[in-house]
């Protein structure tokens, strides 16, 4: 049985479900750790308010959990040698370098990792991928093991993770699935099991889903490029609904309803974001590339190709709304997460927009409840498109929406954060310039309410002809 858990990686993916497995295994030591000190130093803080990660309920799960089974370190090599199990939860970030540039996954982390574990284990491990990572990366991280390693055996497993960010509490709680993957040999079989076993403290077992390795590395980016594919999909009826007068709230809703099709995943937007859509997809399009599937390729690079375009149409669109000049405009951002109820603004659509906008001389003050200065003008600087100067000049954030909003020429909705619904619109309309106008990106806010009083409202796929 598993009694001491080491996890390498203490983010978004470590760090949540590391937290879950230790609350709801108390038996089972869970030690994370990572090389970023500030980060496990932030894990520590006495007040868990300031954990590194915004994530509801995340706060209360470590509260109970710390100390008592969960533990935070910078000690990497003790954690290894101390554990049976040892997750891998490193990024795994599109490569910006070299063969595979812009498209293939960057293993270096993970190799390290290998590499780590090789050097440090003395007695038999099972090592467990919970990065997303291209399939057959088990083999390669097997080969350094085996050949880098002081004799000890080692069973890799692939357990993909699908929580989402906003909801990673609630997902790890009561998971759709937990895949595990393994060799298909008796120490395979009895490495699933053991993995199996922790999960069936608290997911029923016919939520465990057992595969081969190869089945379950794969079925990590395919879950992500069904996703990300529904929301291109949508996206590009948006389009179309402006065109032609139709609404793609009312679309969406009516295919919903088909129950082959489902009502999740449908919500038209100014385009997804997140760290691992993209990504992942880009990951897909490069290993289908190399198996010379070109066509298989394309038709999945087409996902990535209309988010772009999405995101890029709706700055285009605020900047001939508002009479082809933004120079100079005061244009207020409601929001900078690249979702609600998260602090992670990675590949966020509001990063792009404020990039097209600032070409053009706007002037950007941002307020996202989670999100503060100096990560937003991280992001920016990150695109490499203007010196950081000008990126501060450009784009500014304020504590409060209400200052946000004032005398601008235009607001635009980022993300689609509750409080934003509640917000006194007559007080915020009476301090704009006018014509005052809305570009909502996630059609969040009522549309006829804020036309009456006296809005230029513009959402996504929702205007009329
Ligand atoms: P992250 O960047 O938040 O965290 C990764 C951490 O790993 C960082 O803190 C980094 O310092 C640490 N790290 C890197 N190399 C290390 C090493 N050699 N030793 C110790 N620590 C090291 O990334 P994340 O969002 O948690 O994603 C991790 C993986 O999980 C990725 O493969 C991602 O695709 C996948 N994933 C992410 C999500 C999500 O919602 N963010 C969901 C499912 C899967
Ligand atoms: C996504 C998947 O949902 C998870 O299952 C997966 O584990 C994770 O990626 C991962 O591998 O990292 P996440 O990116 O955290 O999770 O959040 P999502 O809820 O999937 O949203 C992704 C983006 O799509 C957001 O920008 C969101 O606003 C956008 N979106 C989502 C839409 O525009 N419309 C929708 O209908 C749904």
């Amino acid at each position: 049985m598993i009694k001491n858990i080491c996890c390498i990686g203490a983010g978004y993916v470590g760090g949540p479900t590391m937290a879950v497995i230790a609350q709801r295994c108390p038996h089972i030591k869970v030690t994370v750790v990572d090389l970023n000190e500030k980060r496990i130093a932030a894990w520590n803080d006495p007040d868990v308010n300031k954990i590194p990660i915004y994530e509801p309920g995340l706060s209360q799960v470590v509260a109970e959990a710390r100390g008592r089974n969960l533990f935070f370190s910078t000690e990497v090599d003790q954690a290894i040698d101390e554990a049976d199990m040892i997750f891998i939860s490193v990024n795994t970030p599109t490569k910006t370098y070299g063969i595979g540039k812009g498209m293939a996954a960057d293993l270096k982390y993970i190799e390290l990792c290998a590499r780590q574990i090789a050097r440090v284990a003395k007695n038999d491990k099972i090592v467990v991928e919970k990065s997303t990572l291209p399939v057959r990366t088990a083999s390669a991280i097997k080969d350094i093991l085996d050949n880098t390693g002081n004799g000890a055996q080692f069973q890799i497993l692939s357990n993909p993770e699908f929580l989402a960010e906003g909801t990673a509490i609630e997902d790890l709680f009561a998971p759709d699935r937990v895949l595990i993957g393994g060799d298909t040999t008796p120490e395979g079989q009895k490495a699933i099991q053991q993995l199996v076993d922790v999960y069936a403290n608290w997911v029923p077992k016919d939520r465990i889903l057992t595969t081969n390795v190869w089945s379950s590395e794969l079925s990590k980016l395919t879950a992500n490029a069904f996703l990300a594919q529904r929301v291109s999909s949508i996206n590009a009826l948006s389009e179309l609904c402006e065109r032609t007068g139709a609404n793609v709230n009312e679309v969406a809703k009516a295919i919903g309803l088909d129950s082959r099709i489902g009502p999740k995943f449908l919500k038209a937007s100014v385009g997804f974001g997140g760290s691992c859509f993209q990504k992942d997809i880009l990951n897909l399009v490069y290993i289908a590339k190399s198996y010379g599937l070109h066509e298989v390729a394309d038709y999945w690079e087409q996902v990535i190709i209309m988010n772009d375009h999405q995101k890029r149409r709706f700055a285009k669109n605020i900047i001939s709304t508002l009479y082809n000049t933004v120079s100079g405009k005061k244009i207020a951002f409601l929001g900078w997460a690249f979702k609600k109820d998260t602090n992670d603004t990675r590949e966020s659509a509001a990063i792009y927009v404020a990039d097209d906008l600032v070409n053009e001389q706007a002037e950007i003050v941002v307020f996202d409840p989670k999100v503060g200065q100096e990560q937003i003008q991280f992001d920016l600087n990150y695109l490499n498109t203007r010196t950081e100067e000008e990126n501060k000049n450009a784009v500014k954030s304020v504590a409060n929406p209400y200052e946000a909003c004032k005398n601008a020429h235009a607001i635009a909705i980022l993300t689609e954060w509750d409080e934003f619904k509640s917000y006194d619109w007559k007080q915020i309309y009476d301090n704009m310039l006018k014509p005052a106008f809305v570009f909502d990106g996630r059609n969040i806010l009522d549309k006829k309410a804020l036309e009456d009083i006296g809005f230029k409202y513009h959402g996504i796929g929702v205007n009329e002809i």
